[in-house]
């Protein structure tokens, strides 16, 4: 079942995802060489307490395991789900930086991807490319179309770039659960899918690899890695479906 959210809902839903935005751009800036994960995980803890939200993702249960953090940290070749760590980031890493915040009872969820210093022009493409397939798949939520027509516009616009879309992981409706139907993949076909709705809330994030889409697990049960250890890039944003098309509630 697909909630449909009110107007007032929406409103608390943006402010929720405001906070997670302003939090990633924070978090942005201090994206530098020598900074570890775990700091950045304690700085958006510490962002997140003074505008009265909660972390979304600590204490969350998936397949039985807790996720330790309020942040997810993947660099290079982690796809998602990276645990903030003692890890040094490095000049020439890229970084995805996914974060979730619970504020009067409604979810907000965003991710970026950005380079440590300067990056490869490899890397930059992909970010590029990755972003892009985001924001073209966010233009295709207008009501009466389908949720494939996203679906299909993320992976063509990935894989006309060369690049794989990763199929383990899929975006998700969001309200007052982190995840709700209905389940969003980066690929498919246009035309099939639920139909798109006034009302609907839609956390939309698209995985990129440079290399082949397989991915697997490390042995901490979370991080989630290209199988041939390509590059993989995640951008991220919640959107809700108005009479005009999609407004992005985490966008700054
Ligand atoms: N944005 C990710 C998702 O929607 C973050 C979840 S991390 C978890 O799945 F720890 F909460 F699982
Ligand atoms: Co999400």
């Amino acid at each position: 079942m697909i909630f449909i959210k009110s107007p007032r809902e929406i409103e608390i839903m943006r402010r929720a995802s405001q906070i997670v935005a302003e939090i990633l751009g924070e978090l942005k800036r201090k994206i530098v060489p020598g900074i570890t994960t775990l700091d950045l995980d304690a700085i958006a803890e510490e962002l997140t307490r003074k505008k009265n939200a909660r972390p979304a993702f600590k204490g969350y249960t998936m397949a039985g395991r807790v996720y330790p953090c309020s942040l997810c940290t993947s660099v290079n070749e982690e796809v998602v789900h990276g645990i903030p760590s003692n890890r040094v980031l490095n000049e020439g890493d890229i970084i995805g930086i996914d974060f979730g915040v619970i504020y009067e009872g409604f979810y907000g969820d965003a991710a970026v991807t950005v380079g440590v210093g300067q990056v490869s022009d490899e890397a930059r493409r992909l970010m590029r490319v990755a972003e892009e397939a985001l924001t073209l798949g966010i233009e295709e939520l207008h009501e009466g179309k389908r949720l494939g027509d996203l679906s299909s516009v993320i992976q063509k616009t990935v894989e006309t770039a060369g690049f794989s879309v990763v199929r383990e992981f899929v975006g998700h409706g969001i309200g007052k659960m982190l995840h709700e139907e209905p389940p969003i993949p980066n690929y498919g076909d246009s035309g099939h899918g639920p139909r798109l709705m006034e009302g609907m809330v839609l956390a939309i994030e698209p995985m990129v690899n440079t290399g082949g889409c397989e991915v697997e697990l490390r042995d901490d049960g979370w991080t989630a890695i290209t199988k041939d250890r390509s590059l993989a890039a995640h951008f991220e944003h919640s959107v809700a479906i108005t009479k005009n098309g999609p407004y992005v509630l985490s966008k700054l």
